[in-house]
This record gives structure tokens, sequence and C-alpha cells, in this order.
């Protein structure tokens, strides 16, 4: 199949308006991540201390690096690349905040998910949250993960989920825009308009520009998740979701209702 790239050039620029988050300060970004996805910062100390190099895909503005990087052991290597040079600013702005008090300092790149700058068999570990469905070819980025991973080294990525109701809702609104773009001979008209009203919520963030305006969202159903890692020795997947209070089961993220495939793959 023949991938449409050319938007990648949206991509960035989207990003680079949107940086994930929006907040460029630490610890409104933190806090805001983290009530929405509260189950997280567990799942980084798990990830971190059991491997002594990780590399980041799509790192953001570098939140997580920081729980990471904390809870890796002295000695380590950390790595976060980014499309987004303009997230990449604040992720290297911020951890220089931290680095006097963490066992690993982290450095951030930019660069393409899908042409890794790095060689073979490079990382004991690969993380990558909510980027791989972002990008034009994921095929492309999966297979690149699977590169830069020594053998029996561990890819955790996490990946949107068909069905799903905030992906479904998303996909949804995106085909009224579609609509509304057809009839009045415009182009992400209301994305455009949502930016002109700097309209993003302090609870969701960019979740409503993303929708919007990102050019690439793909969603996975089980076998594709499958298909997509099939080059993996062994895969796992989990469902993971927002905090729902008591209905998404005591903060720990596992739920039926989630939106992301938590996906452990070992080379
Ligand atoms: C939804 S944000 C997630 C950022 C971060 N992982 C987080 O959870 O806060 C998506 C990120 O993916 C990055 N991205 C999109 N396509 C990419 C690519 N091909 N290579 C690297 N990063 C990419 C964007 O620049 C953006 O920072």
């Amino acid at each position: 199949m023949d991938i449409d790239r050319a938007n990648m050039k949206t991509t960035r620029e989207f990003w680079d308006s949107n940086p994930c988050g929006v907040h460029t300060d630490f610890e409104a970004q933190k806090n805001q991540r983290y009530a929405m996805e509260p189950w997280l910062p567990g799942q980084l100390e798990r990830l971190a201390s059991g491997h002594r190099s990780i590399l980041e895909v799509g790192c953001g503005q570098g939140v997580d690096s920081i729980v990471i990087c904390r809870s890796m052991q002295a000695g380590g290597t950390y790595v976060g690349i980014d499309y987004s040079g303009a997230s990449i600013g604040v992720a290297s702005a911020n951890a220089t905040r931290f680095e006097a008090d963490l066992p690993v300092v982290p450095s951030y790149r930019v660069g393409d998910a899908e042409n890794l700058p790095f060689g073979d068999a490079t990382f004991d570990a690969v993380y990558s949250m909510g980027v791989i469905h972002h990008t034009a070819d994921p095929a492309k980025a999966v297979s690149e993960v699977h590169r830069v991973l020594k053998d029996g080294g561990k890819a955790y990525i996490l990946l949107y989920r068909r069905p799903s109701l905030k992906v479904g809702a998303a996909k949804g609104l995106r085909v009224v825009q579609q609509g509304v773009d057809s009839l009045l001979g415009t182009e992400r008209s209301i994305y455009k308009a949502l930016r002109k009203r700097g309209s993003h919520s302090r609870l969701f963030g960019t979740m409503f520009l993303e929708c919007f305006g990102v050019p690439y969202m793909y969603w996975y159903n089980r076998s594709e998740i499958e298909r997509l890692f099939a080059g993996f020795s062994s895969v796992s997947l989990k469902i993971f979701g927002p905090n729902f209070g008591r209905l998404s089961g005591g903060g720990e993220g596992e739920t039926r209702f989630g939106y992301f495939w938590w996906v452990e793959a070992t080379r």
C-alpha cells in the first residue's frame, strides 16, 4: 500500500503550535496529565526500573521522561525524540531544572518515528505513548522500534483502541468537520475556529484541537494490533483508560472502557 506522507508537514506544524498538554510550565503539565491518566506514573516507574537504556518515541514536552529518569538506575541512558522542535525545546528546558536530582540525565532530539536516528539494536526498551497512531505510516514506525531494540528488548507502546468511546467520538467529529469543509470549501474549519478562540481546556488540554487538527488519527482492534507487532517474539495487550473514579476500578487504569491499547512486545 502506498503511504501518503504529504501531511507530515501539517503534522509537525500542528504539534509545534499545540504541544501536547498545552501548558509549558512543568508542574501544570504534570498535574493535568496525571489527573487524566493517574495510572501512568506507576506504569512508567515499573518499566523504567527494569531497563538500562530507554528510547522514548514522541516524548512531547517531556513530562513522562522525568518520571522515567527518576526511576532508572544511575549509569543508564534515556533519549527522547519528537517530530516537533517546539516540544523538544520545552522538554529540554524543563529537564535542566531537574537534572541535578535525577540518577539519569535525559537527552532529547528532534527525530521521526518512521526513520529513527539510531543504529540497529541500540536500546533495551522503547516507550511511546499516543504517538504512533498520529504518524503517516504506523507500521513503518513499529518496524523502526523493532530495529533499534536489542534482542530480548521490550517495547511499551500505547495506541488508540477501536472501538472506544473517546476515539470513536473524535472520529465522528472529524467526519462532521469534513462535511463543513466540503460545504464551505475550506480545510480543517472547526480546528481553525477553535484555534482562533485560543480554545483549549484546562482539563482536556489539546484533546479537542487534536481531534479536529491532526492529519493522521488511526485506531486499531486486537487483530490489527497483533498484525502490527507480528515481527516481535511475544506480545501482550491490556486496555487502559481515563479516570472515571469508581467506574474505572480503583485508579489502576485497566478498564474495558479504555481507549488505549497498552502493548508490551518483546523483540
Ligand atoms: C499526543 S502527543 C503525545 C506526546 C507524549 N507522548 C505525551 O503522551 O504527552 C503526540 C506526539 O507525537 C509526536 N509525533 C507525531 N508524529 C511523529 C513522528 N513521526 N515521529 C516522532 N514524533 C511524532 C508529536 O510531535 C507529539 O508530540
